[in-house]
């Protein structure tokens, strides 16, 4: 359906991003606070019944979301202009994350555990497919039957009950980052201990069990593949910093090294991005560390190509693959990206291909030979990643870029167009 999309049940309009590319960016920004680590604090916020107050939470689509997700079961939410939210969830009416709001949101599914663990109950609809892969909720599922929890899908519901979880062993078939939070945060006040092993390692699990901890949960291991929980009878009250978006900043690196600029992102955090600096530096950037800044200067120069496996934390994530698509599509020589986490995350590529990029995809691997210019196009967002290599081929290419169904990059980068006007992109929101 052609310039609305369907939200909440409801059609609402959908703005465009015009870019005008070529200019080289520069200047300094600020990264916001991490959506991956704000959406499973927002959840875990349903475990204690005492306040809780969370800062540096960006303003995102996904976040409203599961604000409003909260909201419906009950939960009060206040928030100020500075990113706090306090949260309260001393009463919890609803035990229930409907499908109009899981459906435009998986992360929904983050409930899941913390009702459990607090209600004994839960009704979670089943998120569905999604644009980049199957994405099942089986480990969750597993993981919580694991802990004694009774659980039957019906009506396309996930329904769960247990009078109280159960400590549990439980080994990872495959690493998910949010079935990992959700069994860490349900763990939290089972009976016993809960051993999580080939857990996720990203700093956003990490993030969680610092809550978790700041809660009066006994959680340790966070970081590494094996995390031990010892349940405790309840939580208490917590103010909590949510860490720097490691992928809002690659992004904007890749921005820069895109367009040949020079750019310093302020409150970025280098150790969580190892794996996306080292591609920078291969690709021609000077990169420079401070202890709250990462700065990068491309001084001018094109990319080299450069070639990339997604894997887990700490390798090179996913979520930054779409914009070294892009990257490579403007490169020097010949780049090589393997996409092993999710299966059909290349719908990217075929965007790009329309402004002149030279892709072959076979299987999980997409081959570029990199051109010497972009020319724009009007072109489609499939996904949050793939809009955020869209917009970064549309700072690059020759001639204006129309970046159409820019929801997609509303739930998760925080006033994108003004974050890049401040580094000098000529770049603007058309309504419908
Ligand atoms: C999270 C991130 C997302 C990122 C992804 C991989 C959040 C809110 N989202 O998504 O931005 O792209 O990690 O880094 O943090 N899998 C199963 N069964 C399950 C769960 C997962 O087979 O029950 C598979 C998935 O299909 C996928 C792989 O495991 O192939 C990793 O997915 P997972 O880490 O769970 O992704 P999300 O947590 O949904």
């Amino acid at each position: 359906m052609a310039g609305a999309s369907i939200g909440c049940g409801r059609l609402v309009p959908v703005d465009k991003l015009l870019i005008k590319g070529g200019t080289p960016l520069r200047g300094a920004i600020t990264v916001s606070g991490a959506k991956n680590a704000a959406l499973p604090i927002l959840a875990g916020s349903l475990l204690s019944a005492e306040p809780i107050v969370i800062k540096n939470v960006p303003q995102l689509k996904d976040v409203a979301t599961m604000i409003t997700l909260l909201q419906s079961m009950g939960v009060q939410v206040t928030f100020d202009d500075k990113l706090n939210v306090e949260i309260d969830a001393s009463k919890v009416t609803e035990r229930r994350a409907p499908y109009d709001l899981v459906k435009t949101m998986r992360a929904s599914i983050l409930v899941l555990g913390p009702l459990v663990a607090r209600y004994g109950e839960a009704a979670v609809s089943l998120p569905g497919g999604c644009a980049i892969g199957a994405r099942p909720v089986n480990l969750h599922v597993q993981g919580l039957q694991a802990m004694g929890a009774e659980v039957a899908i019906e009506n396309g519901f996930i329904l769960a009950r247990a009078e109280r979880l159960v400590g549990a062993h439980i080994v990872f078939d495959t690493v998910t980052v949010t079935g990992t939070e959700n069994l860490m945060m349900a763990a939290t006040l089972a009976r016993g201990e809960t051993v999580l092993e080939n857990a996720a390692r990203e700093p956003e699990v990490i993030d969680v069990a610092n809550f978790l901890i700041g809660m009066g949960a006994d959680v340790s291991g966070a970081g590494s593949s094996t995390i031990r929980i010892r349940g405790v009878e309840q939580l208490g009250n917590v103010e909590h910093v949510i860490l720097p978006d490691r992928i809002e900043a690659g992004t904007y690196l890749v921005a820069a090294a895109i367009t040949g600029g020079k750019v310093r992102l302020n409150q970025a955090s280098s150790d969580h991005l190892e794996a996306v600096l080292v591609k920078l530096r291969e690709a021609g950037a000077e990169i420079i560390i401070g202890e709250h800044f990462i700065e990068i200067d491309m001084k001018g120069r094109r990319p080299s190509a450069v070639d990339i496996r997604t894997t887990p934390y700490p390798g090179f994530p996913t979520d930054m693959q779409a914009q070294f698509c892009a990257m490579n599509s403007i490169a020097d020589g010949v780049g090589t990206i393997k996409e092993t986490i999710f299966e059909n995350r290349f719908q990217h590529v075929l965007e790009l291909q329309r402004m002149g990029a030279d892709f072959e995809i076979e299987g999980n691997t997409a081959v570029c030979r990199g051109v010497e210019k972009l020319t724009a196009a009007p072109v489609m967002a499939t996904d949050l990643r793939a809009s955020a290599g869209l917009v970064l081929a549309g700072l690059a290419a020759e001639g204006e870029t129309l970046v159409d169904r820019i929801y997609h990059v509303d739930r998760g980068y925080e006033r994108i167009e003004e974050k890049l006007r401040q580094l000098g992109a000529e770049i603007k929101r058309v309504p419908n």
